[in-house]
């Protein structure tokens, strides 16, 4: 398969130049001016448009079982929503019930994405402790390409990670060459909050919010950065959703510690008004945590991105109907965690990031793709347009438009967090390794056709 992108701007994470793009097999073979295309390639006219490495979302969840419930997008139907969205990649997360082995999980993951259309990967979790899981950390690591676990420091009596927890894994993962992520935000603080909430009458998704102060939030982020600075280890703080957090990730930085931190497209747009709206349907929708915050926070987040203490943006897709979200009508505790974005995060942070001058298009590219590369060790296979590179790649139009809406939307559960937003800047194409899979609307995603991506550790410093 043969594929020539004629006529466009590349645009990487440091530079933008003209250059003709062609693919053969899953790979990019050659980039410069006036290719020559061979008889039988598909050609792609970008003129006028930018051509850029294919997006990574570092954090979605398909076909999650979570809360009661399982997500509505499975690995086919939300890889292949990420592919009309102009994302080539998701990471996804691997998460064992307390007591269960994670090489059970981890098998039983990669057998719900064998029906991936666009290529994915796993951060691992880590909910629970003991030899077995210090062990199957190793395995993980050394024959099944993780090189990130997860930490929930919320969701008290399920998955939540308790300090030894966290200080054994973090541990385990430095000597592995593997890197620990968080989830941060109290878990014991939200409990207590969100029974004194339901004590006092406040049931509905309003409640949410209130359990969930940004306060709660920074707590967890300044002691996982402190355990990480004490073990010597990095550590990548997902969705960082307020002000406070971001603060304790810029002066850890600023000391030489290595933190990193992902924003998510909802974060960087929606506000908190959400959880008020008198439609209660509309509100338990937005159920999501850490939740939509102030517009304040949002301004913190942007400028987080902008001064390179925030790195990736991602959307932690995880879908639910309204009659899942319905579970929790009497009990904000019930409704099931979690919102879309896989199919509208690039389109959303280039039309309000670089639409607004906040960013330029190689920053855009660096955090929705190129950071993500580097940070999880998959880079120069994918975050850039180079030969030798996959061939993921968004051919992007920045005239384009279009008003996102549940009604057009690929991915599944019937809502959409950024509903009737429209946005300027959308892809026209993607190429999924060689293969165009989305051309101007029409989507021609493959159950199957992607790959799991093995990511190699980072320099180990034990076998
Ligand atoms: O509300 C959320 N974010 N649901 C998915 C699980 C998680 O916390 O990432
Ligand atoms: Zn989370
Ligand atoms: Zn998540
Ligand atoms: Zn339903």
């Amino acid at each position: 398969m043969t594929t020539m992108i004629r006529g466009g701007t590349v645009v990487n994470a440091d530079r933008a130049f003209r250059a003709d793009v062609l693919c053969f097999g899953d790979k990019v073979v050659a980039v410069g001016e006036n290719l020559d295309a061979p008889a039988n390639a598909t050609i792609i006219d970008a003129g006028g448009q930018y051509v850029m490495p294919g997006g990574i979302d570092t954090h979605t969840h398909m076909q999650l079982p979570f809360m009661g419930t399982v997500t509505m997008d499975d690995f086919y139907t939300g890889t292949a929503a990420g592919l009309a969205g102009g994302t080539t990649t998701i990471m996804d997360f691997v998460i064992p019930d307390p007591k269960q082995s994670l090489l059970d999980a981890f098998h039983t993951w990669r057998g719900w994405a064998k029906k991936s259309a666009s290529d994915y990967t796993f951060h691992v979790a880590v909910t629970w402790w003991d030899p077995s899981v210090h062990e199957e950390m190793g395995v993980l690591v050394r024959e099944h390409g993780v090189n990130s676990f997860k930490h929930f420091m919320a969701y008290k009596n399920a998955i939540m990670a308790d300090d030894e927890t966290l200080v054994k894994s973090f541990r385990r993962a430095l000597e592995l060459g593997a890197i620990p992520t968080v989830h941060a935000e109290n878990g014991e603080l939200v409990y207590q909050l969100q029974q004194e909430l339901l004590r006092k009458g406040i049931r509905g998704a309003e409640a949410h919010p209130l359990s969930r102060p940004p306060e709660v939030e920074a707590e967890a982020a300044n002691r996982a950065i402190a355990i990480a600075n004490v073990l010597g280890t990095p550590v990548y703080i997902v969705h960082v959703s307020c002000a406070e957090s971001l603060e304790a990730i810029t002066r850890a930085r600023a000391k030489g510690q290595r933190v990193y931190g992902e924003a998510l497209a909802g974060h960087l747009v929606i506000d908190d008004s959400v959880y008020r709206h008198p439609d209660p349907d509309f509100a338990r929708g937005h159920v999501m945590s850490p939740p939509f915050r102030s517009s304040h926070h949002q301004q913190a987040l942007w400028q987080g991105l902008q001064g390179g203490n925030l790195h990736t943006t991602a959307t932690d897709h995880c879908t639910f109907c309204a009659e899942q979200k319905a579970a929790g009508k009497d009990d904000f505790t019930k409704i099931p965690n979690g919102c879309g974005g896989v199919e509208e995060r690039m389109a959303v942070v280039w039309d309000a990031g670089v639409n607004t001058g906040l960013l330029t298009p190689s920053e855009f590219v660096r955090v929705t793709s190129t950071n993500a590369a580097q940070i999880f060790n998959i880079y120069p296979r994918k975050g850039i347009v180079a030969v030798g590179a996959d061939a993921d790649l968004v051919v992007w139009d920045p005239s384009g438009s279009r008003t996102i809406s549940a009604k057009t939307q690929f991915s599944k559960g019937g809502f959409n967090v950024f509903e009737g937003r429209t946005v300027r800047g959308i892809p026209t194409h993607t190429v999924a390794a060689g293969k165009l899979v989305f051309e101007r609307g029409e989507l021609r995603a493959e159950a199957g056709a992607g790959r799991y991506v093995e990511r190699p550790a980072f320099t180990a410093t034990v076998a």
